[in-house]
Protein backbone atom coordinates (compact mmCIF):
# COMPACT_ATOMS: atom_id res chain seq x y z
CA UNK A 1 0.00 0.00 0.00
CA UNK A 2 1.09 3.33 -0.85
CA UNK A 3 2.87 5.17 2.59
CA UNK A 4 0.87 8.44 1.15
CA UNK A 5 -2.14 6.73 1.29
CA UNK A 6 -2.07 6.10 5.40
CA UNK A 7 -2.06 10.06 5.38
CA UNK A 8 -4.95 10.46 3.94
CA UNK A 9 -7.65 9.50 6.76
CA UNK A 10 -10.56 8.33 4.30
CA UNK A 11 -13.12 7.78 6.92
CA UNK A 12 -12.74 11.48 8.92
CA UNK A 13 -12.92 13.14 5.69
CA UNK A 14 -15.79 11.76 4.25
CA UNK A 15 -17.84 11.62 7.56
CA UNK A 16 -16.88 15.11 7.86
CA UNK A 17 -17.48 15.84 4.40
CA UNK A 18 -20.81 13.50 3.99
CA UNK A 19 -23.88 15.92 3.46
CA UNK A 20 -22.08 18.22 1.32
CA UNK A 21 -20.45 15.37 -0.67
CA UNK A 22 -24.18 14.71 -1.22
CA UNK A 23 -25.19 17.61 -2.48
CA UNK A 24 -22.14 17.72 -4.46
CA UNK A 25 -23.04 13.99 -5.59
CA UNK A 26 -25.87 15.61 -7.11
CA UNK A 27 -25.17 18.97 -8.54
CA UNK A 28 -21.24 18.03 -9.46
CA UNK A 29 -20.46 14.88 -9.95
CA UNK A 30 -23.43 13.30 -10.66
CA UNK A 31 -22.71 13.05 -14.71
CA UNK A 32 -20.11 10.18 -13.73
CA UNK A 33 -23.38 8.26 -12.43
CA UNK A 34 -25.30 9.26 -16.01
CA UNK A 35 -22.45 8.54 -17.62
CA UNK A 36 -21.88 5.14 -16.24
CA UNK A 37 -25.56 4.14 -15.94
CA UNK A 38 -25.99 4.92 -20.06
CA UNK A 39 -23.05 3.21 -20.47
CA UNK A 40 -23.89 -0.23 -18.83
CA UNK A 41 -27.34 0.40 -18.70
CA UNK A 42 -28.81 -1.67 -16.02
CA UNK A 43 -31.86 -3.08 -17.21
CA UNK A 44 -35.37 -4.10 -15.58
CA UNK A 45 -35.09 -6.92 -13.63
CA UNK A 46 -30.99 -6.98 -12.77
CA UNK A 47 -29.24 -7.35 -10.27
CA UNK A 48 -26.64 -4.43 -9.43
CA UNK A 49 -23.99 -3.94 -6.84
CA UNK A 50 -22.84 -0.32 -5.87
CA UNK A 51 -19.80 -0.45 -3.75
CA UNK A 52 -18.24 2.62 -1.96
CA UNK A 53 -22.20 4.02 -3.02
CA UNK A 54 -21.36 7.07 -1.51
CA UNK A 55 -24.81 9.07 -0.75
CA UNK A 56 -25.80 6.60 -3.38
CA UNK A 57 -25.87 8.31 -7.04
CA UNK A 58 -25.17 5.68 -8.78
CA UNK A 59 -27.36 3.32 -5.82
CA UNK A 60 -31.01 5.33 -6.94
CA UNK A 61 -30.35 5.44 -11.04
CA UNK A 62 -29.72 1.63 -10.49
CA UNK A 63 -32.98 1.26 -8.41
CA UNK A 64 -34.73 3.09 -11.19
CA UNK A 65 -33.53 1.13 -14.00
CA UNK A 66 -34.02 -2.37 -12.83
CA UNK A 67 -37.24 -1.41 -11.37
CA UNK A 68 -39.52 -3.39 -8.62
CA UNK A 69 -38.41 -6.70 -9.81
CA UNK A 70 -34.46 -6.20 -9.94
CA UNK A 71 -32.11 -5.71 -6.75
CA UNK A 72 -29.32 -3.33 -6.07
CA UNK A 73 -27.17 -3.49 -2.91
CA UNK A 74 -25.66 -0.35 -1.96
CA UNK A 75 -22.44 -0.87 0.58
CA UNK A 76 -20.32 1.58 1.93
CA UNK A 77 -17.61 2.16 4.99
CA UNK A 78 -19.02 4.80 6.17
CA UNK A 79 -22.18 5.03 8.15
CA UNK A 80 -23.20 8.65 7.33
CA UNK A 81 -23.17 7.42 3.48
CA UNK A 82 -25.05 4.83 3.92
CA UNK A 83 -27.80 6.46 5.69
CA UNK A 84 -28.09 9.02 3.19
CA UNK A 85 -28.69 6.39 1.03
CA UNK A 86 -31.02 4.54 2.36
CA UNK A 87 -33.20 7.76 3.30
CA UNK A 88 -33.11 8.41 -0.28
CA UNK A 89 -34.06 5.20 -1.26
CA UNK A 90 -36.99 5.04 1.09
CA UNK A 91 -38.02 8.82 -0.14
CA UNK A 92 -38.57 7.26 -3.94
CA UNK A 93 -40.25 4.38 -2.83
CA UNK A 94 -37.58 2.27 -4.13
CA UNK A 95 -38.31 -0.88 -1.61
CA UNK A 96 -35.31 -2.36 -4.04
CA UNK A 97 -32.22 -1.69 -2.77
CA UNK A 98 -31.03 -2.99 -0.12
CA UNK A 99 -27.71 -0.84 1.98
CA UNK A 100 -25.22 -2.43 3.67
CA UNK A 101 -21.84 -2.15 5.76
CA UNK A 102 -18.95 -3.25 3.63
CA UNK A 103 -14.91 -2.55 3.36
CA UNK A 104 -13.52 -2.69 -0.12
CA UNK A 105 -10.40 -3.81 1.63
CA UNK A 106 -12.21 -7.16 2.90
CA UNK A 107 -14.90 -8.00 1.07
CA UNK A 108 -16.11 -11.46 1.49
CA UNK A 109 -15.33 -13.78 -1.68
CA UNK A 110 -18.50 -13.06 -4.66
CA UNK A 111 -21.30 -15.86 -5.49
CA UNK A 112 -20.81 -14.32 -9.50
CA UNK A 113 -24.41 -12.88 -8.97
CA UNK A 114 -24.69 -9.75 -9.76
CA UNK A 115 -25.25 -8.54 -13.48
CA UNK A 116 -23.85 -5.40 -13.06
CA UNK A 117 -20.82 -4.38 -10.20
CA UNK A 118 -20.23 -0.62 -9.89
CA UNK A 119 -17.61 1.19 -7.69
CA UNK A 120 -17.63 4.97 -8.78
CA UNK A 121 -14.33 7.69 -7.11
CA UNK A 122 -14.27 4.32 -4.44
CA UNK A 123 -11.23 2.02 -5.74
CA UNK A 124 -8.27 4.10 -5.09
CA UNK A 125 -9.18 4.52 -1.07
CA UNK A 126 -8.30 0.51 -1.36
CA UNK A 127 -4.93 -0.52 0.51
CA UNK A 128 -4.14 -3.21 -2.20
CA UNK A 129 -6.11 -2.34 -5.35
CA UNK A 130 -5.49 -5.35 -7.49
CA UNK A 131 -7.05 -7.42 -4.57
CA UNK A 132 -10.12 -5.38 -4.25
CA UNK A 133 -10.61 -5.61 -8.11
CA UNK A 134 -10.52 -9.06 -8.17
CA UNK A 135 -12.90 -9.24 -5.40
CA UNK A 136 -14.89 -7.01 -6.94
CA UNK A 137 -15.12 -9.15 -10.08
CA UNK A 138 -15.87 -12.64 -8.21
CA UNK A 139 -19.56 -10.64 -7.80
CA UNK A 140 -19.91 -10.57 -11.60
CA UNK A 141 -21.49 -13.34 -12.95
CA UNK A 142 -20.86 -14.89 -16.44
CA UNK A 143 -21.91 -11.83 -18.95
CA UNK A 144 -22.12 -9.63 -16.07
CA UNK A 145 -20.13 -5.79 -16.43
CA UNK A 146 -17.95 -4.79 -13.39
CA UNK A 147 -17.78 -0.76 -14.64
CA UNK A 148 -15.25 1.44 -11.90
CA UNK A 149 -14.67 4.92 -12.64
CA UNK A 150 -11.79 6.63 -11.26
CA UNK A 151 -10.36 10.58 -11.53
CA UNK A 152 -8.10 11.04 -14.05
CA UNK A 153 -5.55 14.23 -15.20
CA UNK A 154 -6.39 17.95 -14.79
CA UNK A 155 -9.06 17.46 -12.22
CA UNK A 156 -10.42 21.38 -11.67
CA UNK A 157 -8.19 22.70 -13.93
CA UNK A 158 -7.19 25.63 -14.01
CA UNK A 159 -8.38 26.17 -10.41
CA UNK A 160 -6.88 23.36 -8.31
CA UNK A 161 -3.18 24.61 -9.03
CA UNK A 162 -4.51 27.86 -7.27
CA UNK A 163 -6.25 26.25 -4.49
CA UNK A 164 -2.94 24.07 -3.85
CA UNK A 165 -0.58 27.17 -3.82
CA UNK A 166 -3.09 29.23 -1.59
CA UNK A 167 -3.03 26.51 0.98
CA UNK A 168 0.91 25.92 1.31
CA UNK A 169 1.39 29.89 1.22
CA UNK A 170 -0.74 29.40 4.79
CA UNK A 171 1.58 26.24 5.46
CA UNK A 172 4.65 25.80 4.11
CA UNK A 173 5.52 22.26 3.34
CA UNK A 174 2.34 21.00 3.92
CA UNK A 175 1.44 17.68 2.01
CA UNK A 176 -1.12 18.31 -0.65
CA UNK A 177 -1.11 14.06 -1.49
CA UNK A 178 -5.21 13.40 -2.84
CA UNK A 179 -5.79 8.98 -3.29
CA UNK A 180 -6.72 9.46 -6.62
CA UNK A 181 -3.99 10.37 -8.11
CA UNK A 182 -2.77 6.45 -7.88
CA UNK A 183 -5.14 5.74 -10.69
CA UNK A 184 -5.18 8.84 -13.13
CA UNK A 185 -3.19 7.28 -15.45
CA UNK A 186 -5.60 4.71 -17.31
CA UNK A 187 -1.90 2.17 -18.10
CA UNK A 188 -2.31 1.92 -14.03
CA UNK A 189 -5.84 0.85 -14.51
CA UNK A 190 -4.83 -1.41 -17.37
CA UNK A 191 -2.05 -3.23 -15.30
CA UNK A 192 -4.76 -3.54 -12.18
CA UNK A 193 -7.13 -5.44 -14.68
CA UNK A 194 -4.40 -7.31 -15.83
CA UNK A 195 -3.01 -8.54 -12.32
CA UNK A 196 -6.90 -9.02 -10.86
CA UNK A 197 -7.27 -11.10 -14.07
CA UNK A 198 -10.37 -9.57 -15.85
CA UNK A 199 -11.90 -10.02 -19.43
CA UNK A 200 -13.52 -7.70 -22.12
CA UNK A 201 -11.78 -5.14 -20.72
CA UNK A 202 -11.78 -1.83 -21.76
CA UNK A 203 -10.50 1.16 -20.18
CA UNK A 204 -10.99 5.11 -21.54
CA UNK A 205 -10.53 8.28 -20.37
CA UNK A 206 -12.35 11.58 -20.79
CA UNK A 207 -12.60 15.29 -20.39
CA UNK A 208 -15.99 16.87 -18.45
CA UNK A 209 -16.23 21.07 -18.61
CA UNK A 210 -18.39 20.95 -15.85
CA UNK A 211 -19.86 24.67 -15.02
CA UNK A 212 -19.40 26.87 -12.28
CA UNK A 213 -21.48 29.31 -11.84
CA UNK A 214 -20.11 31.56 -9.89
CA UNK A 215 -16.23 31.96 -8.36
CA UNK A 216 -18.31 31.07 -4.69
CA UNK A 217 -19.56 28.30 -6.36
CA UNK A 218 -15.91 26.62 -5.77
CA UNK A 219 -15.42 26.30 -2.03
CA UNK A 220 -18.72 23.83 -2.25
CA UNK A 221 -16.57 21.76 -4.01
CA UNK A 222 -13.68 21.98 -1.95
CA UNK A 223 -16.27 21.05 1.08
CA UNK A 224 -17.48 18.57 -0.75
CA UNK A 225 -15.21 16.73 -1.75
CA UNK A 226 -11.67 15.15 -1.00
CA UNK A 227 -10.17 18.23 -0.89
CA UNK A 228 -11.81 18.92 2.29
CA UNK A 229 -9.23 17.48 3.64
CA UNK A 230 -6.77 19.82 3.19
CA UNK A 231 -8.40 22.45 4.01
CA UNK A 232 -9.57 20.89 7.59
CA UNK A 233 -5.42 21.02 8.07
CA UNK A 234 -5.52 25.24 8.14
CA UNK A 235 -7.06 26.70 10.69
CA UNK A 236 -10.59 28.61 10.48
CA UNK A 237 -8.70 31.94 9.45
CA UNK A 238 -6.04 30.59 6.87
CA UNK A 239 -9.07 28.43 5.55
CA UNK A 240 -11.03 31.99 4.43
CA UNK A 241 -7.59 33.66 2.89
CA UNK A 242 -7.45 30.45 1.01
CA UNK A 243 -11.09 30.21 0.10
CA UNK A 244 -10.82 34.38 -1.16
CA UNK A 245 -7.83 33.87 -2.87
CA UNK A 246 -9.46 30.98 -5.14
CA UNK A 247 -12.52 33.48 -5.62
CA UNK A 248 -10.50 36.29 -6.52
CA UNK A 249 -8.53 34.56 -9.33
CA UNK A 250 -11.14 32.69 -10.03
CA UNK A 251 -13.35 36.55 -10.73
CA UNK A 252 -9.38 37.79 -12.23
CA UNK A 253 -9.49 35.20 -14.86
CA UNK A 254 -13.09 35.07 -15.50
CA UNK A 255 -13.17 31.13 -14.83
CA UNK A 256 -16.72 29.69 -15.53
CA UNK A 257 -16.06 25.92 -16.17
CA UNK A 258 -13.70 23.32 -14.53
CA UNK A 259 -12.44 20.38 -15.76
CA UNK A 260 -12.82 17.02 -14.50
CA UNK A 261 -11.04 14.29 -15.55
CA UNK A 262 -12.30 10.81 -15.57
CA UNK A 263 -11.04 7.01 -16.47
CA UNK A 264 -13.63 4.16 -16.63
CA UNK A 265 -12.70 0.37 -16.44
CA UNK A 266 -15.11 -1.78 -17.80
CA UNK A 267 -14.80 -5.66 -18.02
CA UNK A 268 -17.38 -7.88 -19.00
CA UNK A 269 -16.89 -11.64 -17.87
CA UNK A 270 -17.48 -14.32 -20.78
CA UNK A 271 -19.81 -16.85 -20.93
CA UNK A 272 -18.89 -20.09 -20.96
CA UNK A 273 -15.26 -18.42 -20.57
CA UNK A 274 -15.45 -16.67 -23.88
CA UNK A 275 -14.48 -13.62 -22.90
CA UNK A 276 -16.91 -10.21 -24.00
CA UNK A 277 -15.30 -7.52 -26.14
CA UNK A 278 -16.34 -4.20 -25.53
CA UNK A 279 -17.34 -2.90 -28.69
CA UNK A 280 -15.26 0.00 -30.19
C1 LIG B 1 -15.76 9.98 -3.42
S1 LIG B 1 -17.01 9.05 -2.62
C2 LIG B 1 -17.85 8.30 -4.03
C3 LIG B 1 -19.30 8.04 -3.76
C4 LIG B 1 -20.16 7.61 -4.94
N1 LIG B 1 -19.76 6.32 -5.47
C5 LIG B 1 -20.18 8.64 -6.04
O1 LIG B 1 -19.96 8.29 -7.20
O2 LIG B 1 -20.43 9.83 -5.76
C6 LIG B 1 -16.10 7.71 -1.97
C7 LIG B 1 -16.89 6.79 -1.05
O3 LIG B 1 -16.08 5.63 -0.79
C8 LIG B 1 -16.28 5.22 0.55
N2 LIG B 1 -15.13 4.42 0.96
C9 LIG B 1 -13.86 4.82 1.17
N3 LIG B 1 -13.08 3.78 1.51
C10 LIG B 1 -13.87 2.68 1.51
C11 LIG B 1 -13.65 1.30 1.78
N4 LIG B 1 -12.44 0.86 2.14
N5 LIG B 1 -14.67 0.44 1.65
C12 LIG B 1 -15.92 0.89 1.32
N6 LIG B 1 -16.20 2.19 1.07
C13 LIG B 1 -15.19 3.08 1.16
C14 LIG B 1 -16.40 6.55 1.29
O4 LIG B 1 -17.05 6.36 2.53
C15 LIG B 1 -17.22 7.38 0.30
O5 LIG B 1 -18.59 7.23 0.55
Amino acid sequence: MSKDLDSFDTKATYSDASLDYATAAEEFWGFVSDDTADLIGPRPGQRVLDLCCGPGPMTIRSAERVGAHGYVEAVDILPEMRAITRDRARERGLDQVTVRHGDIDELPPGDASFDVVNCSLGLYFAKDMARSLASFWSYVRPGGTLAVTTIGRRLFEPVLPVFFAACRAEQPGMGTYLPWVRTEDPDVLRALAAEARLTGVHVSTRDTPMPLPSPGAWWPIVHGSGLRRLETELDPGAQDRVRRTCEEWITAHRITQLNVGTVRLIATRGRDGVPYTVPA
